[in-house]
């Protein structure tokens, strides 16, 4: 990228000539990536554009209300409650890639019928370059929106940084005065990808809590990513009883792209810190672990 105010310029003009007088809709997830295309291309056509943000109940905590007040400027903002709905389509789910595939259709289902509504012909994507190399890969199917353009015949598909890195992107995010501009990057299947096996409410529950104290406590530490995930269960003492507890797994790892990444050094003292605060705010947690493994071996998310 060549320089950040002339790449705004052009893409809202390249955006805005794509589109027309037609109208577009774009799945905003809070994320860098989505919210750096919605804002850039809101600026291009107004509220010819529908950003549509799907609460799966499977996002950060305070994340649909952080979305509500960045975006209250567009309004052709929708916010569909649809957590009961991915819980239900989650029920009894425990393979990875049925669990992504689950979450993918639900998340269809739910954005076609706002494209429907507002007669969307196009479709905006907040695609980055990282993602058309892993896409064309077979690591995972990638993207929980990766179906949508077969499902819905849109006339154009608009993806104003597929070109870009993630410090680009962060960089155009800046530019706009997003304040999700330093954000973590966060997987489309959102905290179903860390929470092993079945996705019930409890496990989300802790895991969104717990991922909350890593978020805060290791913000100086400026990681790539930095949460908790739900392994399963082990013993543990609460008072004078033995419980079976869940084991929270804290990750924090330093990357460029996500491609690879390194597992962070952390002090005792942070560590301990997580660890009090996670098991005394949720008494169903028995144990807190530390994961040491780089990617690879290891991916970034656990599943
Ligand atoms: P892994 O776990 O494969 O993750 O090392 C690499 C990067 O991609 C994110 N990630 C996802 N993003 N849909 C997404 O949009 C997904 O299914 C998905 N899985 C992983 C992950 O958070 C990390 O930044």
């Amino acid at each position: 990228m060549v320089d950040v105010d002339e790449f705004v310029e052009e893409k809202i003009a390249e955006v805005g000539s794509a589109i027309g007088d037609e109208n577009a809709v774009i799945a905003l997830s809070g994320g860098v990536d989505s919210s750096t295309a919605a804002a850039l291309s809101y600026e291009a056509v107004g509220d010819q554009l529908t950003p549509v943000y799907v609460d799966t109940g499977l996002m950060r905590k305070g994340e649909t209300d952080t979305v509500r007040e960045t975006f209250a400027y567009m309004d052709s903002l929708r916010i569909v409650d649809a957590r009961d709905r991915f819980l239900d389509a989650l029920e009894g789910v425990t393979d990875p890639e049925q669990k992504r595939h689950a979450i993918g259709e639900q998340f269809i289902r739910e954005f076609e019928t706002v494209a429907r509504e507002v007669d969307a012909t196009h479709l905006v994507q907040g695609t980055i370059y990282p993602d058309r190399i892993e896409s064309e890969g077979t690591i995972k199917s990638h993207h929980n929106v990766g179906g949508l353009p077969e499902r819905i015949d849109f006339d154009g598909i608009v993806e104003p940084m597929r070109d870009l890195y993630k410090d680009e992107v962060r960089e155009v995010a800046r530019e706009l005065d997003l304040a999700m501009a330093e954000r973590m990057p966060f997987p489309g299947p959102g905290l179903a990808v860390r929470v092993l096996g079945e996705v019930t409410a409890e496990k989300l529950a802790v895991v969104r809590e717990a991922t909350h104290v890593v978020e805060e406590e290791l913000e100086s530490y400026d990681p790539w990513q930095a949460f908790a995930a739900v392994l399963g269960k082990a013993t543990g003492v609460k008072g004078d009883n033995r419980v079976h507890g869940w084991v929270v797994a804290v990750r924090s790892v330093e990357s460029r792209d996500g491609m690879t990444a390194r597992a962070q050094e952390l002090d005792w003292e942070t560590l301990q810190r997580i660890q009090s605060r996670i098991t005394g705010e949720n008494e169903n947690v028995a144990r807190v672990v530390y994961d040491v493994t780089h990617k690879p071996p290891a991916t970034i998310e656990y599943e």
